[in-house]
């Protein structure tokens, strides 16, 4: 396994792009199984993530070509409903499959997904969404068997909580439904908005898009189109938080600075100076970062979850003592280990984790999952001397060319084989 060398304290400074967002990405390629003509996407991250979304079209029949950021797909040639078990393991966002496998197909088989580890992530909701709309679920050896004999059709709908990718499956599944659904409590994250803008572009009637409450007049055919993927705000937080924490001074080019409000605040409150013309947001780090005093992960327009990993590395270097709580994911502080081996003072108590900011030095680290991944990172970058930084496919799930950009700022880091 490769290794990366990182050697601290070197302020980084410059300007990088922004890539396509990796959680927007992954749900329009599963939403192309509905349309049975070419779909072309720009702007679209390389991802190992996107590598097996692109894998799972072509199980399932699609062709798929990818040149640079341009990814085209055609659903005419769709044969299979089943997603086999070793593509499911390898990504979370393959549940997004389900429901326009069953929308398109009337039926679809699939396992469990896999993922990061933050903690249970199950299914249930996807599920019992999907059985209101009139799907029948079996399971049998571990696979689990989605199918709609009379077909989908439209119905009221609340969910217990506004999950995301349960949210994406019912706009996907309704938009070839018979008639309307209506979905209370619907998560408002801008990439489900970036989803109901795609599918409406091929044809799908959808309102209330970035709102709680999605109507979704269900068509009989959806249709092909091109559409540029949103940008990455979590690439985009985790950028400015590079420049936050070596004390340096980026510029941040194809961001969408509506999607970033409730991160950008806390920076602020960090001392950072932002300013933000047209898609461009520039990063000024304070000579000292001051805590941040109290941050919690909700669902949009609240906090990130993804960026609490990220914010804590910063904290660990700031002044004063930042306090954070996690209420999205039951494990998100798998990192915190790792970062102690670099000198962090982070005492977690369930939900709440508590960082003394202070100074950081070099360690041997592990990432445990993307986010917590991008926080070690950061750490390294920030810390005093040198760093090796292990499992770094974690990494490569959500940040493109990482090393590359990183190196064009001004980081100094190599690769071990
Ligand atoms: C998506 C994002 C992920 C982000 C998360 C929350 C993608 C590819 N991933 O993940 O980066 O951290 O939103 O913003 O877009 N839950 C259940 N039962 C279900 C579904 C979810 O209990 O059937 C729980 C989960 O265990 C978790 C919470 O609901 O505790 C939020 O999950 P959800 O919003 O569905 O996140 P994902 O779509 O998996």
């Amino acid at each position: 396994m490769d290794e990366l060398y990182v050697e601290g304290g070197h302020r980084l400074v410059g300007e990088l792009p922004i890539h396509g967002a990796k959680n927007s990405v992954l749900p329009l390629l599963a939403a192309t199984v509905l349309v049975p003509q070419a779909v072309t996407f720009t702007n679209c991250p390389s991802l190992s993530d996107v590598d097996v979304a692109l894998a799972i079209l072509g199980n399932l029949g699609c062709k798929t070509r990818q040149n640079g950021t341009c990814i085209t797909v055609d659903g005419a040639t769709l044969s299979a409903v089943g997603i086999p078990d070793g593509l499911m393991r390898q990504m979370r966002s393959s549940i997004v499959f389900l429901g326009p496998l069953l929308a398109r197909c009337g039926e679809a088989t699939v396992s469990l997904p896999g993922g990061c580890e933050l903690g249970p992530r199950p299914i249930d909701w996807h599920l019992s969404a999907l059985e209101k709309l009139g799907a029948q679920v079996t399971e049998s050896a571990g696979r689990l068997c989605v199918c709609a004999p009379r077909g989908l059709r439209g119905c009221e709908l609340s969910l217990a909580f506004p999950s995301v990718g349960t949210t994406e499956n019912v706009l996907m599944a309704a938009s070839l439904a018979k008639g309307v659904t209506v979905l209370h409590n619907a998560a408002q994250e801008p990439e489900v908005a970036d989803l109901c803008r795609f599918l409406n572009c091929c044809g799908a009637r959808i309102t209330g898009v970035g709102g709680s409450r999605l109507v979704v007049e269900g068509v009989a055919r959806l249709h092909g189109c091109t559409y540029r993927v949103m940008p990455d705000r979590m690439e985009t937080i985790t950028y400015a938080l590079a420049a936050a924490v070596t004390g340096g001074e980026l510029s941040l080019v194809g961001v969408d600075k509506a999607s970033l409000c409730p991160t950008l605040s806390v920076l602020e409150e960090m001392g950072c100076a932002l300013h933000c013309e047209k898609r461009r947001l520039s990063v000024k780090a304070p000579t000292r970062l001051a805590c941040a005093r109290g941050v919690r992960s909700m669902p949009y327009p609240g906090f990130p979850t993804d960026a609490m990993a990220p914010f804590m590395t910063a904290a660990c270097v700031a002044n004063g003592t930042s306090v954070f709580t996690e209420t999205v994911f039951e494990n998100r502080y798998r990192h915190v280990d790792e970062l102690r081996r670099m000198g962090a003072r982070i005492r977690v108590n369930g939900r709440v984790a508590v960082v003394d900011g202070d100074s950081l030095h070099g360690a041997t680290v592990q990432c445990t999952d993307l986010r917590g991944g991008a926080a070690l990172l950061l750490a390294a970058l920030a810390a005093d001397g040198e760093s090796r930084l292990g499992a770094l496919q974690h990494l490569e799930r959500g940040y493109p060319a990482w090393e590359d950009k990183l190196r064009r700022v001004g980081a100094q880091l190599y690769r071990i084989k």
